[in-house]
């Protein structure tokens, strides 16, 4: 556990495990902790980073407009400040916009790339719109609002039924976020560019994830990627919605496992 100072900002990272370094980019609304049946299960061989975004988690979270660049900037600074020089990065729906924009300033420290329950196009209007609402909405009611309304996109309905303690847990990480976070990170994600004509560029090895009942990011956008991103290879995990590594860690750490394998 950790926490280093990075643009004038607090940011909270975990950095465990030896071997070639891995690097997990969460989801919205969440934080580090998504990641911890990876973090524990494949750090025994490699140097597994978590790290809480600005706006979430144990991050400083100050209340102002946030963008995708300065999340792929903060990310970069910490690699320098933990003297990675190249790491294999793993973006799981945000995180994975965020990898987009890392890709277009520092292609060159990425060893290799995990898109996991993440799209290449920008939001429509009615989506921006969407934003636009969700952040009144935090404002207005709190983040009790914003785990009700995120919870039925984030989990499948049969995780939502039969798994209470999973349930709980990405509840709480919604409740415990700060609305400025929230806010901050909604306008980001509203103003990203669209990252389809990217993909045909991309050139290092990369890895296509999409839970098999994720409805936010389903399966045909994780097709559409992985279609068109060069030698890329495309994993469907059973069972799964759009927190894919949550609902299947077993399935999600395998298709990572044999990624870093192959890429090795
Ligand atoms: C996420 O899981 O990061 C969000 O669902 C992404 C989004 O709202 O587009």
């Amino acid at each position: 556990m950790g926490s280093a100072k990075i643009n004038g900002l607090n940011l909270a990272y975990t950095d465990q495990g030896q071997g070639p370094p891995v690097v997990f980019l969460h989801a919205f609304p969440q934080s580090r902790t998504m990641w911890a049946s990876q973090a524990e299960a494949l750090s025994k061989t490699c140097r597994v980073v978590t790290l809480d975004f600005r706006g979430f988690g144990e991050s400083d979270a100050p209340l102002w407009h946030y963008t995708l660049d300065q999340f792929a900037d903060d990310v970069k600074a910490l690699l320098d400040h933990l003297s990675i020089q190249q790491a294999v990065l793993v973006g799981l729906s945000m995180g994975g916009y965020t990898l987009f924009a890392f890709y277009r300033k520092y292609a060159a420290r990425m060893k290799g790339l995990v898109l996991a329950d993440t799209r290449a196009q920008a939001d429509t209007e009615e989506g921006r719109a969407g934003r636009f609402a969700m952040a009144q909405t935090a404002y207005a009611k709190g983040t009790g609002a914003i785990a009700d309304i995120m919870l039925p996109k984030l989990l499948s309905p049969v995780a939502l039924q039969t798994k209470p303690e999973l349930v709980r847990q990405v509840r709480a990480t919604i409740e415990q976020t700060r609305v400025s976070g929230i806010a901050g990170a909604l306008m980001a994600m509203a103003e990203r560019p669209d990252s389809v004509p990217l993909l045909a560029q991309i050139a290092c090895p990369t890895l296509v994830i999409t839970g098999e009942l994720d409805g936010p990011t389903p399966p045909a956008d994780g097709k559409f990627m992985a279609e068109r991103i060069p030698g890329a290879r495309l994993e469907l995990i059973p069972q799964a919605g759009h927190l894919s590594n949550l609902e299947q860690p077993e399935a999600f750490n395998a298709a990572i496992r044999a990624f870093l394998e192959a890429i090795r």
